[in-house]
């Protein structure tokens, strides 16, 4: 694994970037600063590397960025209502940050901190402990993340995180992808497939309202691959509150172990993403608020729907929604979770 410093914090701190290459040529480069994966390279169908994900060059970038490149998230991934939930009788108030919401983690979620990164063996490990009370979260947590590259072109990523004190977790990945390796392309014409019956509709906030709503017969059903674009621009009540695709789909899946949530395949290229994972949900996230402002990787300025996110988490919200799968983490258990990104051509 390459080691090289990719940048200083304001304070001085080094943030380091390591490279990991497995025996095919797949590289992915990942940051202590969010844990964010800063490039990652695969082949298309004749073999040439592409770099298939959004990013910014520099730590200047990352810094900045309100968008969420390539980072982990948390504590506690997606929304919350008002920035508040109770937990055994007592109330807690959280950054609100995305307006009467709290989002990803708050303005100082995991994506801003900087994770302490070693290679262990062909892994690279990322460790942070999030303080007692950062962003209103009660008790304090140790996150340790795992990146592993496989030789079958697999990026894994194991969560874990023990507690002090009760509180809620949910960690994911918010890599934005583009498998034409082109981002002056939009995303429009890749084809998904997910493992998904229902979405969690949202309300104006882009709240779940508790409903579970069956995909069948609406612009949502990707139960067979769809391109991404062939139903984005249609009337539908949940596409004009999100401005496109920012919807949880429950997974349909048997108990928590890992299995196919997501099917992705740019016929341009014929290259293809596999997402697995052991989550009920997925946050599918079609780029909708990338508006050509931002300057990424390369001088390219990323338009809007240039990326997607595939997201695997527990549903939004849920600390407020007792009838969603449970989120909260208690002092001598062990939250473990794995996503794997696959890739191939076909
Ligand atoms: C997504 C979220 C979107 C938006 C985006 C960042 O995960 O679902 O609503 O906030 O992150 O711009």
């Amino acid at each position: 694994m390459e080691r090289s410093e990719f940048g200083r914090l304001p304070g001085g701190e080094k943030v380091d970037a390591f490279t990991l290459r497995n025996a095919r040529g797949v590289e992915a480069r990942v940051i202590g600063f969010g844990g964010a994966i800063v490039s990652l390279r695969v082949p298309d169908r004749a073999g040439r590397m592409g770099d298939v994900v959004l990013g910014y060059d520099s730590l200047a970038g990352y810094l900045a960025d309100d968008a969420y490149f390539g980072s982990l998230i948390g504590r506690y991934a997606n929304r919350i209502r008002d920035g508040r939930f109770s937990l055994d009788g007592e109330e807690h108030a959280l950054d609100v940050n995305n307006g009467a919401n709290h989002l990803h983690g708050g303005r100082r979620g995991f994506h801003k901190a900087l994770w302490t990164a070693e290679p262990d063996g062909a892994a690279l490990r990322l460790t942070y402990t999030s303080a007692d009370g950062e962003e209103g979260y009660p008790g304090t947590l140790h996150a340790t993340v795992r990146y592993t590259l496989t030789d079958a072109d697999e990026l894994v990523i194991d969560y874990g995180a023990t507690v002090d004190r009760a509180t809620p977790v949910n960690l994911t990945q918010h890599t934005y992808f583009n498998l034409t390796g082109d981002p002056a392309r939009d995303i429009l014409g890749h084809e998904l497939q997910l493992a998904a019956g229902h979405i969690t509709p949202v309300d104006e906030t882009l709240i779940p309202t508790g409903e579970l709503r069956p995909v069948q017969g609406t612009a949502f059903d990707f139960q067979h691959p769809c391109p991404i674009g062939a139903r984005i621009g249609g009337a539908d009540e949940q596409l004009a509150r999100a401005g496109g695709y920012d919807h949880n789909f429950v997974l349909r899946r048997d108990g928590d172990s890992l299995a196919l949530a997501a099917r992705v395949h740019d016929p341009s290229t014929g290259r293809t993403l596999e997402v697995h994972t052991t989550e009920p949900g997925i946050q599918f996230y079609s780029g909708n608020f990338l508006d050509g402002t931002t300057l990424g990787k390369d001088g390219h300025r990323y338009g809007h729907r240039c990326g997607f996110c595939l997201e695997p988490q527990h549903f939004p919200d849920s600390p407020n929604r007792p009838e969603f799968p449970p989120v909260i983490l208690r002092p001598g258990q062990h939250y473990a979770s794995r996503t794997v990104y696959r890739f191939g051509t076909d």
